[in-house]
């Protein structure tokens, strides 16, 4: 069975997703700060028979990043030397709330956000890298249209997704072996998003499972060369050839 390892696996996008790889037969490694979700989220994908294993954490803690690329690449590892085939850069951070202009934003607020959005993603990659490499694996980085357009009051996060992507995108050119995306998913109905947009009604942005995750399985299925992409866009497409 494949492996793919989920960050910030228990709500949101990361939960959708796992759970549409759960049901395709992927084995997961999934992890969050918060543990008795991340129980209840395991024992949940459990019942699709594949294993699972969570670690609960912070990614911005290196210690836990340890943690997770030892049960990845550790003698106890799912599929042993086949290497890791999925790595997702789920778990983010807006950074300081309520979202604020640059002029208010402090630099240990901007550090924060660098911290989880940008180096533990580099740091589970660089530890990961071997066994990717091994499985000719996927680095999937979770992006936002905010990393692209410039936004009052999202500079923080940002330039913290521009950055994710930059990395993602010069790993995938410095490792041919393995596909590097930055995933655009657009807007979604998450605890995230109504954070950033606080009273306001979301019920018109879609759930993760309604655009993000299909596009998501699409870009998987299709194995395009390493680059950015917009969920949107992939789905379309193929509905497109479905059509
Ligand atoms: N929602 C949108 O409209 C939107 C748009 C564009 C891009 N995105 C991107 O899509 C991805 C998923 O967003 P979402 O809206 O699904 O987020 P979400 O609803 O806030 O879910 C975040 C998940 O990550 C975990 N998490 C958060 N911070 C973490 C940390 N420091 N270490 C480990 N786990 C952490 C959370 O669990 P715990 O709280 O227990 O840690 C939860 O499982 C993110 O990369 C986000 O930037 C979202």
């Amino acid at each position: 069975m494949p492996t793919a390892l989920v960050t910030g696996a228990t709500y949101g996008l990361g939960r959708a997703l796992t759970e549409a790889l759960a049901v395709r037969g992927w084995d997961l490694v999934v992890t969050a700060r918060e543990p008795d979700r991340l129980a209840e989220t395991v024992s949940t994908l459990r019942d699709h028979g594949h294993d699972v294993v969570g670690l609960a954490g912070d990614v911005s803690d290196a210690v836990h990043r340890d943690d997770v690329a030892h049960v990845v690449t550790g003698p106890a590892a799912a599929d042993g030397p086949g290497g890791l085939d999925l790595l997702v850069h789920n778990a983010s951070t807006l950074g300081p709330l309520p979202l604020r202009p640059l002029r208010d934003l402090s630099t240990d607020g901007l550090a924060a956000v660098l911290a989880v959005n940008v180096v533990a993603p580099h740091a589970l990659t660089c530890s990961l890298l071997p066994s990717l490499e091994a499985a000719g694996g996927t680095v999937l980085a979770i992006s936002s249209d905010a990393g692209v357009e410039h936004y009052e009051r999202w500079g923080a996060y940002g330039a913290s997704k521009a950055a994710l992507d930059h990395l993602t995108l010069t790993l995938g050119a410095e490792v041919p072996s393995i596909r590097a995306y930055a995933l655009d998913p657009g807007d979604m109905r998450t605890a995230m998003h109504q954070a950033a947009f606080p009273g306001e009604d979301i019920g018109d942005r879609p759930l993760p499972e309604e655009v993000a995750v299909p596009g998501i399985l699409a870009l998987l299925a299709s194995r395009p060369a390493s680059g950015r992409y917009r969920a949107a866009e992939l789905l379309a497409a193929t509905s497109e050839v479905d059509s």
